[in-house]
């Protein structure tokens, strides 16, 4: 049977907190998940709305694309697009720390040590957990070198979300991955040794049973 078609936003790559225009501090995320994500929703039909941080990657035909660097860019837009949004899923790496301050000039070097200092960023996640409406489906990503279950139990229950998808360090800028997936009321799920796109496509299918 047809699946209805939903309105989806999907945040990809890994923010970038600057320290000064040309300096910041980002992670490996390649961004690969997220497009093999937004790849896979249009080819079901669904509209898609890709908020990405810088990548490598070629943007996905079809898809609405918001480019955003920062991690405060990203929570704006997802703001922007949540409330008309069936889900939202957050598959980008997003910083959980950017500098206290930007310097808008670059930063001189100096003979002394430098040490930087470091503020919380803004849990989008988790904010969109607050903010849901009850048509709406949040799922999240989670990457754990240890005690992955319960970890990523934890952030499903904190942050609200309708699906967890947890994967390790191994998962990331590669092409294949190991995925273990689980709803609030489900057992956990594993999808096995896949290449990202197959990993996407079985994904969205069960993205679809939530709705
Ligand atoms: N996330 C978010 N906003 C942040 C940080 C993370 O929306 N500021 C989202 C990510 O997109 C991902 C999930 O939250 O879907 C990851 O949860 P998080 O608690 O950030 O995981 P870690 O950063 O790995 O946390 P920890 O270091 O505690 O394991």
């Amino acid at each position: 049977m047809a699946h209805q078609k939903l309105k989806l936003v999907i945040t990809a790559g890994g923010t970038r907190e600057y320290l000064d225009p040309v300096r910041f501090i980002s992670n490996a995320s390649s961004g690969q998940m997220g497009y093999a994500l937004a790849r896979a929703a249009l080819r079901a039909g669904h509209t898609v709305t890709l908020i990405t941080a810088p990548t490598a990657l070629k943007p996905p035909q079809g898809a609405n694309r918001v480019s955003v660097r920062t991690s405060d860019q990203m929570f704006h837009a997802v703001k922007e697009a949540f409330s008309d949004c069936d889900v939202l899923i957050m598959v980008a790496a997003v910083s959980d720390y950017k500098p206290a301050q930007t310097s808008p000039v670059k930063l001189k070097k100096q003979k002394s040590e430098l040490t930087l200092h470091l503020v919380p960023t803004r849990d989008i996640l988790a904010w969109a957990g607050r903010h849901k409406q009850s048509f709406q489906r949040l799922v999240g990503f989670a990457l754990e070198d240890r005690d992955l279950f319960a970890n990523a139990e934890e952030k499903l229950r904190k942050k609200r979300l309708d699906m967890i998808v947890a994967n390790t360090p191994e998962a990331i800028g590669v092409g294949a991955s190991v995925l273990h997936v689980k709803t609030p009321d489900g057992n956990w799920q594993t999808l096995k040794h896949a290449a990202k796109s197959r990993q996407a496509a079985a994904l969205i299918a069960m993205i679809e049973q939530l709705v």
